[in-house]
């Protein structure tokens, strides 16, 4: 079984997308988690020096990412906390441009899809890493109330950041997201569209599960 899940940050992508893994038993791959620990070591190995394609198309390369539970390993050390901070978040967009970057981790996880029945959350899931998946999600949802999403995840971290900054830092990574070369973020056409505006997490989970199931067409 492989399900597909993509949107804008801030949808809900990998909450719903955790729910989903459970209740079918199968894993769930955090494909943006990956981007993050690429940008994490780039910030720890060359500083903010994110114009050096060739360095972080290396460290691309070199990293050893490990998922165990709901931790995430990047070179052995646990990185689960450090890969959210704004200041990876920020510079994800980054690396995430990177034509080499992009299919050194797609290989990674489309290897990884044909060993394990799997739903995989990201922006190019459903294009790119998993075309054939059996079922295709695009979660979306009102700019604000993303930015209020994150804003709640940030202060149960103690993070503190402005909820204004939070919305724009969500458009300007959207923007980039969507406007990059490779593997921008976009509903393909097979994909059910869900708005999870004003939704809770469990009616969205039911819905998605109501269309796996057959029951809503
Ligand atoms: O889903 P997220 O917020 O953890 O993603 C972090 C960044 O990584 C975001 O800027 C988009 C990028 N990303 C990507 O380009 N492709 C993916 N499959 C997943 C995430």
């Amino acid at each position: 079984m492989q399900i597909a899940i993509d949107g804008p940050a801030g949808a809900g992508k990998s909450t719903i997308a955790k729910k989903i893994a459970q209740i079918y038993g199968i894993t769930y791959l955090d494909t943006g988690a990956m981007y993050r620990c690429v940008a994490h070591c780039v910030l720890k190995e060359l500083g903010d020096c994110f114009s050096d394609q060739a360095a972080i198309i290396k460290i691309a390369k070199t990293v050893k990412i490990e998922f165990k539970q709901d931790q995430v390993f990047c070179n052995g050390e646990d990185v689960t906390l450090e890969i959210r901070t704004p200041l990876v978040s920020q510079h994800t967009s980054d690396v995430a441009k990177i034509s080499e970057v992009r299919n050194i981790l797609v290989k990674q996880q489309q290897e990884y899809a044909k060993k394990n029945p799997v739903i995989m959350d990201g922006r190019d899931i459903g294009s790119v890493v998993l075309p054939h998946a059996e079922f295709k999600f695009y979660l979306d949802a009102d700019v604000t109330e993303r930015a209020y999403r994150r804003h709640k995840e940030l202060v149960q971290k103690n993070i503190e950041k402005d909820l204004e900054e939070i919305k724009q830092e969500i458009e300007s990574r959207d923007e980039n997201d969507k406007n990059r070369l490779v593997g921008p973020l976009c509903q393909v056409d097979e994909a059910i569209l869900i708005d999870t505006t004003g939704r809770g997490i469990d009616e969205v989970v039911a819905l998605i599960k109501s269309y796996i199931d057959g029951e809503t067409i």
